[in-house]
């Protein structure tokens, strides 16, 4: 297969509509996690570049971009859906290999991207404004408009359901976009646009400029032309963003991941839940905002799922992405160093199981075999901090207030799930659990396209996906007209 993304050049920026390259003309090497060695070139964008880009979309939103209707948005939208899903084979092996994820999980992934384009592009025209009852002698009605450029800084993890989630929204809404993709896995983000422009979305509605977070990153969250950022990535980027966007008062979307709890209460049906408990763990190689890192089980049934757990946990398999197993590499060495980290640091627990990373698996790969922890103190780091590797703590609880005071006793607040089979002690879990989604016997790792998303606390704020995602990245106008 080829490298290059449709024939383009990975080492330039895309922006209104054309492949440009950086202007500093550096690039960054981008590397394959499944074995170290150097992919291809990707440009290393920097403040000049987004200010490019930023311009190129406000033209956009000036030109034709800015001028098309609801409808023809949302027929955009669909059409670069439709492109999508012809490219589904050469998508997946780009992201396989650029994030080191397995190629079955890439193309869920690609699937996923044309999922939200079909669904925003659907949703384009359905967002009305109302018109509200006043005062005797006023019509008063409200206005969905654009933010105008939104910027878009997305991680490494997921970079096609992010980019589809985030700019499919922002484009149905008539913003005019540019994406900073992370320097780890950017392939996908590039290819895209092509796809897009090709699809017809006219030039400058959606910019790529690759390059390093303190750079290209940075330099995209303070651009003053910038009126709304969407984040998703660490803690501490979050933060930062955050105050930068304070600088010019610019609302903010923040993604920052979390530490998932699924509480397994006794009356559960754990041959259904066996599978949602491991895999939303282990998953991506457990680097996954919404990946399920803590299990809390009730002390009846204990043994029970630890054993369960510890046998699938034995037959995972880490190896490289095009080998499709169940577990790629990380990332990248200095993910694989993070999660070493933390291993290190659950040296004195009790490890009741761990998969292993097949001997073909090449040396210079960033690998690291899924384990499994139980008896974990429910205040030890591995059951407080995002470890985003594949590493899940089992913790057990004694009834369902101390359930509830584990899982609501982390700083995030992301996603939780309850496997019960009492519908009453389903729906007081739900309100009782801190997270931005519940899932009651299920785990979605995420959720589908159609359920808003999002979190509290550390987990950061701001709702994505759904119908929901198309408030956040539009601006309500309130027209209060006298007539007499
Ligand atoms: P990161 O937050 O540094 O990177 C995410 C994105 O932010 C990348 O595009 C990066 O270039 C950009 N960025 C970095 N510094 C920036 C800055 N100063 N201004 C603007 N943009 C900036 O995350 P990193 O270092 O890749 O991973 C570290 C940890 O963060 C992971 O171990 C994990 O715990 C968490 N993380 C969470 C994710 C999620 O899905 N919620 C995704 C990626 C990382
Ligand atoms: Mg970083």
């Amino acid at each position: 297969m080829t490298l290059r993304p449709m024939n383009i050049d990975p080492a330039f920026c895309f922006i209104g509509g054309a492949w440009v390259a950086p202007q500093s003309g550096q690039s960054l090497p981008l590397i394959n996690p499944s074995d170290g060695t150097q992919l291809c070139e990707i440009a290393r964008g920097q403040g000049d570049d987004i200010h490019a880009a930023v311009a190129a979309a406000e033209a956009a939103l000036a030109g034709d971009w800015g001028k098309a209707t609801a409808a023809e948005r949302g027929r955009i939208l669909a059409a670069i859906g439709r492109a999508v899903l012809t490219h589904v084979d050469h998508l997946a092996e780009l992201e396989a290999m650029d994030v080191g994820k397995p190629l079955k999980q890439a193309r869920a992934d690609v699937l996923a991207l044309a999922r939200y384009l079909e669904f925003y592009g659907g949703a384009a025209d359905k967002l009305h404004g109302e018109t509200i009852p006043y005062l005797d002698g006023y019509t008063v009605y409200t206005l969905r408009e654009p933010h105008g450029v939104t910027g878009h800084i997305i991680p490494w993890n997921y970079p096609m359901q992010i980019i589809g989630r985030s700019i499919g929204a922002a484009l149905a809404m008539g913003n005019a976009c540019v994406l900073k993709p992370a320097e780890e896995a950017c392939l996908t983000a590039l290819a895209f646009a092509q796809i897009a422009h090709d699809a017809g979305l006219p030039a400058g509605a959606l910019n790529v400029v690759p390059g390093l977070g303190a750079e290209a990153g940075a330099a995209l969250t303070a651009h003053s032309g910038v009126h709304h950022i969407s984040f998703t990535g660490s803690v501490g980027v979050g933060r930062l963003i955050q105050q930068t966007a304070a600088t010019h008062i610019v609302p903010v979307t923040l993604e920052l991941g979390g530490k998932s709890p699924q509480v397994v209460f006794e009356d559960a049906d754990l041959d259904a839940a066996l599978p949602f408990l491991v895999n939303a763990g282990i998953q991506n190689a457990g680097q996954t905002c919404s990946a399920s890192s803590r299990i809390l089980v009730h002390h009846k049934v204990y043994d029970e799922v630890v054993e369960k757990m510890a046998s699938r946990y034995s037959a995972l398999r880490a190896g490289p992405a095009m080998a499709d197993l169940d577990v790629g590499p990380l990332v990248s060495d200095r993910q694989r160093d993070i999660v070493q980290g933390f291993l290190d640091q659950g040296k004195d627990l009790t490890m009741a199981a761990q998969g292993k990373v097949v001997d073909e698996a090449p040396a210079g790969g960033a690998y690291c075999a899924p384990t499994l922890f139980t008896d974990v103190a429910p205040e030890h780091c591995l059951a407080q901090d995002e470890i985003f590797g594949p590493v899940q703590v089992v913790i057990p609880f004694d009834d369902e207030a101390q359930a509830i005071e584990i899982a609501n006793g982390t700083d995030f607040g992301l996603v939780a799930s309850i496997w019960s089979r009492d519908g009453a002690r389903q729906m007081r879990m739900a309100k009782a659990l801190r997270a931005g989604q519940v899932f009651v016997n299920n785990y979605g790792a995420g959720g589908g396209v159609e359920l808003p998303f999002g979190g509290t606390g550390l987990s950061g704020h701001g709702r994505e996906k759904g119908f929901e995602a198309l408030y956040g990245f539009s601006m309500l106008k309130t027209v209060a007209a006298y007539h007499g």
